[in-house]
């Protein structure tokens, strides 16, 4: 049987009460947590968004509430009436906040029973990630997702409130709009009143903040939820959240000026000091030292560029990757002189599965000072001298060398030197070094299909000095840098942004070299052309991914720890059964047919 809250009134959380309560009558709600029976007496850690207390039942003091309490079972909902009282001595808990008392029940009201959840909430290691999908509604329940969420919203609000300050007004875009370039593929709606047509779902909202800025509104945010229809990572959902701005008539100087201390106000949410100025590092910095426009500073090993001490060789794969302008490059692993064969081998299979490497070579200096090396046969002791000398080995350290093509040496050697760093210790786990990458190249050239890409996305503006390499016989879209940055933290890339273009005839330029007939340009962004011809600000902005942010500072390696309900790698939720067929009547509605 079950009882109605009725007039019952919560005075308190569970979580709340201290010694200083001691004395006090209180009501408590929330669920059962654990139930402890000896004799007479039998103990409920009762649990709610706060915590957990322990509520005592006492068969002496009270029989009734003592049998009605021999009924509960985990995760039951119950009311509490009774009175806080300090523990002994010997049963004070110091594991739990609200240790130092306990609640003597008077009367407990049982207002729901639960059936024997399909995992123990209290259980040290969690159970599959699958099974906590599913049952979302119960994983939530335990106090690392509550401390996750909690911590969300606090991070969330932190940033509201600094961007109120600041003069930022939050508006809404629409979710049902047309599609935006952000890279990845849109999520489509069918539209039921124009059949054969669809909404996408927006990858940001770029355009509706540059309108926004257009129409005048100086200063936007929006707590913005995105859609991206493109492979998943631990770091990358389906749908997932900006903090998203954008302000007129600012440099990027001025962007950075406004993120530093956002960051200084959300890190301090979750006690963390951060020091500013960031550092800056160009792109081309960062790709030269770290192969990566996201370097994880927290550790050297930066990359050698070995291709000078290689110009003359007869070695085939390295005379052909220089003269196909390629890169050989090297990192050195301070004491690696003892990686066995077995483990260097790993490392090969790992390059050439994982970044497409074609192989990867080793110069061993033992700590007798020997030098060996997987090219000794190819180049001669005297070469590999070089080469270690160059990659600053010392007796007892290991280099490693990639040659290939530039991008593929870049991912692949960036690769393994996170790997390397990882295995061996080398990241300090207390460091949080953010860093703002930018002159990002405008464009990058993809020989499959043989055209330029927006490297950051096509509003974004290039600097002006090189606007004139755009068109003309001198065109050079290669050599166009970018107003654009990405804010970097430990190897994450934290936020992106750039100062956009506001000239129509810039914009038409750029359209033109990524390969859009003006027509086409028209079709897909003709409203964004025309407000552009009335009168457009020069407006800059970022976004920040707040999931990665959150998951950062919760210390989760995955983002799905800090939203309340993801997906999984296959972009599917458990819980609700999502994507799942629709009924012969919807699709005839839409007018769609299902091609299996
Ligand atoms: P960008 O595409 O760089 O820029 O996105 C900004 C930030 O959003 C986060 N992010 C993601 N987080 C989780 N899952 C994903 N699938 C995902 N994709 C991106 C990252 C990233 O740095 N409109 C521009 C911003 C601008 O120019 O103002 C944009 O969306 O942290």
């Amino acid at each position: 049987m079950l009882d109605n809250l009725g007039s019952l009134k919560r005075t308190h959380r569970s979580g709340e009460l201290r010694a200083e309560h001691t004395g006090q009558e209180v009501t408590l709600m929330g669920w059962v947590f654990r139930r402890r029976d000896f004799g007479p007496l039998t103990f409920v850690d009762l649990r709610d968004r706060e915590g957990i207390v322990q509520v005592v039942f006492d068969e002496e003091r009270n029989p009734t509430a003592h049998s009605k309490a021999k009924r509960l079972r985990s995760e039951f909902v119950i009311a509490v009436q009774g009175r806080v009282v300090q523990r002994s001595a010997e049963t004070v808990n110091p594991n739990i906040k609200t240790g130092d008392i306990e609640i003597v029940a008077e009367q407990v009201s049982i207002l729901n029973e639960s059936k024997t959840p399909p995992f123990e909430l209290d259980a040290a290691k969690p159970p599959s990630e699958d099974l906590r999908l599913e049952y979302r509604y119960i994983d939530l329940r335990r106090q690392k997702m509550q401390d996750n969420l909690r911590l969300r919203h606090r991070l969330t609000m932190a940033a509201r409130n600094y961007l109120d300050r600041q003069g930022f007004f939050e508006i809404e875009t629409p979710i049902l709009t047309k599609s935006t370039p952000e890279g990845a593929r849109d999520y489509l709606v069918p539209s039921r009143l124009n059949p054969g047509e669809f909404y996408a779902l927006p990858q940001s909202p770029q355009l509706f903040k540059q309108i926004l800025m257009i129409s005048g509104y100086d200063r936007y945010f929006q707590i913005a939820r995105c859609f991206r229809d493109e492979d998943l990572r631990a770091d990358r959902q389906p749908e997932f959240t900006q903090i998203d701005l954008e302000m007129s008539f600012v440099q990027p100087e001025d962007v950075f000026n406004l993120i530093e201390p956002l960051i200084v106000e959300m890190f301090a949410v979750g006690g963390v000091e951060v020091k500013t100025p960031f550092p800056r590092m160009d792109y081309s910095e960062a790709m030269e030292r770290f192969g990566s426009d996201k370097p994880d500073t927290r550790f050297g090993m930066e990359f050698v560029n070995l291709g000078d001490i290689f110009t003359e060789t007869e070695f085939a794969p390295f005379a052909k990757t220089l003269q196909e302008d390629g890169h050989i490059k090297a990192i050195t692993l301070e004491g690696g002189a003892n990686y066995s064969r077995k483990q260097i081998d790993d490392l090969t299979a790992f390059v050439r599965d994982v970044y497409k490497a074609s192989g990867l070579a080793w110069v061993r200096y033992s700590e007798s000072g020997e030098i060996t090396s997987s090219l000794m046969k190819n180049l001669g002791e005297e070469t590999i001298r070089r080469a270690a000398e160059k990659a600053s080995a010392k007796a007892g350290d290991m280099v490693f060398i990639i040659a290939g093509n530039r991008d593929v040496v870049a991912a692949a050697l960036g690769g393994l030197r996170l790997e390397l760093g990882k295995r061996e210790g080398l990241v300090d786990a207390t460091k949080w070094n953010f860093l703002w990458v930018t002159n990002f190249p405008m464009f990058e050239y993809h020989p499959e299909d043989k055209r330029w890409y927006a490297m950051h996305h096509p509003f974004t503006s290039p600097r002006d000095e090189d606007i004139e390499k755009l068109s003309g016989e001198q065109a050079n879209p290669g050599g166009v840098l970018a107003k654009a940055y990405d804010l970097v933290l430990n190897g994450v890339e934290l936020g992106g942004g750039s100062i956009r273009i506001h000239r129509p005839d810039v914009q038409q330029t750029i359209f033109r070299t990524l390969g859009f007939s003006d027509e086409e340009a028209r079709r897909r962004f003709g409203f964004f052309l025309d407000a552009l011809t009335y009168g457009t600000p020069p407006h800059g902005g970022i976004a920040l991914g707040l999931d990665r942010l959150t998951a950062l500072l919760a210390g989760e390696t995955s983002i799905r720890e800090v939203i309340a309900f993801p997906k999984t790698a296959r972009a599917s939720c458990l819980m609700t059964d999502s994507p799942s067929e629709v009924s012969q009547e919807q699709l005839q509605e839409l007018k769609i047919k299902i091609d299996r």
